[in-house]
């Protein structure tokens, strides 16, 4: 599938990267939205001095420290010095998908012996080093795999006091963080140790023109194009299931939203007889049916309400269970796309008729 527009985003990544590091930017949105295809069509376009190394932690089993430092790092069975010649060496930007390449000896340090001041003294050489030969940039996908593991404290904490170290004390390396956890992004908005060191990029679904276009492109007509935008919106990842989906198109958007509105109910079904609870800064809490119901209610005749205007344990209730998704800089919540909107209102109308 060819990479479509972004225009917007692109340039301002680009021009990110042509100034010296400043800041962590955090790159959030509503699951689905096309944050690590931007990320990746981003790697594509930047000039060859460049040196990248991403890491994905999607789909990744990670417990603990060594986990991660073991998707972090892709040990070499060569020296630093090696490692920085080959990456200097590369006539094209230097690419790597696989963490950062760092010398089999250093296992020990990393692992044996787990600290963690070790390790960030580590990075924060490695990248001195290659920054004397390539512009670096440290792409996290997913970040917020790592977000509840313990390593004399938080690790995210440590991890976050490097990333502020490599971008706005040493102006060495560029962070790019990717979410959609929209709970992770409202706790990095409030943490006093990131305040002022990092900025936000919402990566959110098409708008309609967008959407237009994406569609017409693959020769869609009018009609299908309505069909479409009024069941998924611009979500990618739906648009291209529509594309697959063309012979039948009104069936396939009728059978998606069945399926989302009974998943919805089974969801509610099980909180009014089970109930549920949360735990919210290591307290539990009970998740309260009617609450859930109003806070959905929102959505009625709105696509978007204020987070404040919802109660804590419903609202992380909600997000963690992929309904809605909040935008902790502006304060807005929503749905997570368009089909959960319809499904929502769907089900809503439906418990209402029982009643
Ligand atoms: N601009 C685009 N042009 C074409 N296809 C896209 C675009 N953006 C996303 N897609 C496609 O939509 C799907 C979802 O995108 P992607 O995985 O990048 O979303 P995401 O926001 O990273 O999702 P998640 O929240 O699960 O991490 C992918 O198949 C991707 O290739
Ligand atoms: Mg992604």
């Amino acid at each position: 599938m060819e990479f479509h527009n972004r225009e917007k985003e692109l340039k301002r990544l680009m021009r990110i990267a042509e100034f010296e590091p400043n800041t962590i930017y955090f790159v959030f949105g509503p699951i689905n939205s096309g944050k690590t295809a931007l990320m990746q069509e981003f790697m594509r376009r930047l000039p060859e001095d460049f040196a990248v190394f991403y890491v994905n932690l999607r789909g990744k089993f990670i417990r603990d420290y060594e986990d991660f430092t073991r998707i972090l790092f892709k040990f070499e069975d060569r020296g630093l010095e090696e490692i920085i010649k080959g990456i200097a060496k590369s006539s094209a930007k230097f690419l790597s998908m696989r963490g950062i390449p760092i010398p089999e000896n250093l296992i020990d340090v990393v692992l044996v012996k787990r600290r963690t001041e070790d390790v960030f003294e580590f990075l924060v050489d490695f990248f001195t080093n290659v920054a004397k030969h390539k512009r670096p940039i440290l792409i996290l996908d997913e970040l917020q795999v790592i977000k509840d593991i313990e390593i004399d404290g938080k690790l995210i904490y440590k991890l976050f006091n490097l990333l502020v170290h490599l971008t706005k004390e040493l102006h060495l390396c560029h962070v790019f963080c990717i979410t959609s956890d929209s709970l992770f992004v409202e706790s990095v908005y409030e943490e006093a140790m990131l305040q002022g060191r990092c900025d936000y990029m919402l990566v959110d679904d098409f708008d309609y023109d967008t959407t237009v276009k994406f569609l017409k492109s693959h020769d869609f007509e009018e009609e299908e194009i309505e069909l479409v935008w009024n069941h998924f919106g611009g979500k990618p990842m739906y648009l291209i299931r529509a594309l697959e989906n063309r012979d039948d198109l009104r069936g396939f958007c009728e059978r998606m939203l069945r399926i989302r509105a009974s998943e919805i109910r089974g969801m509610l079904k099980r909180l009014r007889e089970l109930g549920d609870s949360i735990v919210v800064f290591g307290k539990e809490y009970e998740v309260r049916y009617e609450n859930v119901i109003d806070a959905l209610r929102m959505f009625k005749d709105a696509e978007v309400a204020r987070a404040e205007d919802v109660d804590e344990v419903t609202k992380r209730y909600l997000i963690e269970n992929n309904i809605l998704f909040m935008n902790p800089i502006d304060g807005s919540i929503k749905p997570q796309s368009r089909l959960d909107l319809l499904a929502i209102r769907r089900v809503l109308s439906d418990i209402e008729r029982e009643y």
